[in-house]
């Protein structure tokens, strides 16, 4: 398989369930006591726990999931995917994997760039997050060169060599075995094609007083006014925090085989755009 076509003109967009387990993620492998455990949020929980955690957190604020988005970075989330879509510098006829895409931003955005000759493949191991992505495919009009498929970025269904480019926006920090995640990103990547990683990251210094009183005192209590949900924002701010400072996710890339590895930071590092390519 290369990667699953939507019949032509699909309005519909359908969902193709590729090779996602029952419990929603792949079981890690487990050699030793230090492996078996991860991080959600701040718990130490089981490895083979973590997926359908994540997959509760997801379930839970799907339907509320763009609003917050915009209520939470005051809209500052559409610029550095902007940011993203501009640095990946899409071509008509190019084929583009969004890798835990969700509600399909940035999928939306590059169906657009690629046209009728290339195909878009909005990918997430999440089905109520996809849902709401078809649903706004379907009301953007988007048809034909969009294929939506529930997969684990840990052990992508695809060949190798599929993609000119891959942009997984704040995506990363919810997998559980994030190597894997970069070596199958890799493979499923043509050789001269980039991989994108958007990702909350270390902000700098003079700001972080501001940054923890917000994520940890404003975030909960928006999650729960406007989702009724305080938990679920309470795991992203956590989440956030065990997520690797900038070089040490530039460093991963390149333990994946990733060349030229680059990032820019976004507000002073809250976000970071990580950029390496397969040479
Ligand atoms: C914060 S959302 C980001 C959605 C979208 N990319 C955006 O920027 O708005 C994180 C997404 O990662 C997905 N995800 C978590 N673990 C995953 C995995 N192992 N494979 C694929 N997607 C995963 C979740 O289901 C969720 O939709």
């Amino acid at each position: 398989m290369t990667y699953p076509v939507a019949a032509d003109g699909d309005p519909q967009c359908s969902i193709v369930v590729l090779a996602v387990p029952e419990g929603g993620g792949y079981p890690c492998p487990m050699t030793s006591d230090d492996e078996h455990t991860t991080h959600f949020g701040f718990s130490k929980v089981d490895k083979a726990e973590k997926a359908g955690l994540v997959r509760g957190v997801f379930d839970s604020v799907a339907d509320r999931y763009d609003i917050m988005n915009d209520l939470m970075s005051a809209g500052l989330h559409r610029l550095w995917k902007r940011f993203t879509i501009d640095q990946a510098a899409a071509r008509r006829g190019d084929v583009i994997l969004d890798l835990a895409g969700g509600t399909g931003d940035l999928a939306r955005e590059f169906s657009r760039r690629v046209g009728k000759e290339g195909h878009v493949v909005l990918a997430d191991i999440n089905s109520a997050m996809l849902q709401q992505g078809r649903r706004r495919l379907i009301d953007a009009g988007v048809a034909g060169n969009v294929t939506i498929a529930q997969v684990d970025a840990q052990a992508l269904p695809f060949d190798n060599s599929t993609f000119d480019c891959i942009t997984m926006a704040f995506g990363l920090r919810n997998v559980t075995d994030k190597e894997a995640a970069l070596a199958s990103m890799f493979r499923v990547l043509k050789p001269g094609g980039k991989a994108m990683i958007l990702e909350f990251s270390q902000p700098n210094k003079a700001i972080k007083p501001a940054y923890d009183l917000y994520s940890f005192k404003v975030l909960p209590v928006l999650g729960k006014l406007v989702a009724d949900d305080p938990d679920s924002y309470r795991y992203l701010a956590e989440s956030i925090r065990m997520h690797p400072d900038q070089a040490t996710l530039q460093s991963m890339m390149e333990a994946a085989g990733f060349e030229r590895c680059r990032y820019h930071n976004l507000a002073a590092g809250i976000v970071a755009l990580h950029i390496g390519y397969r040479i």
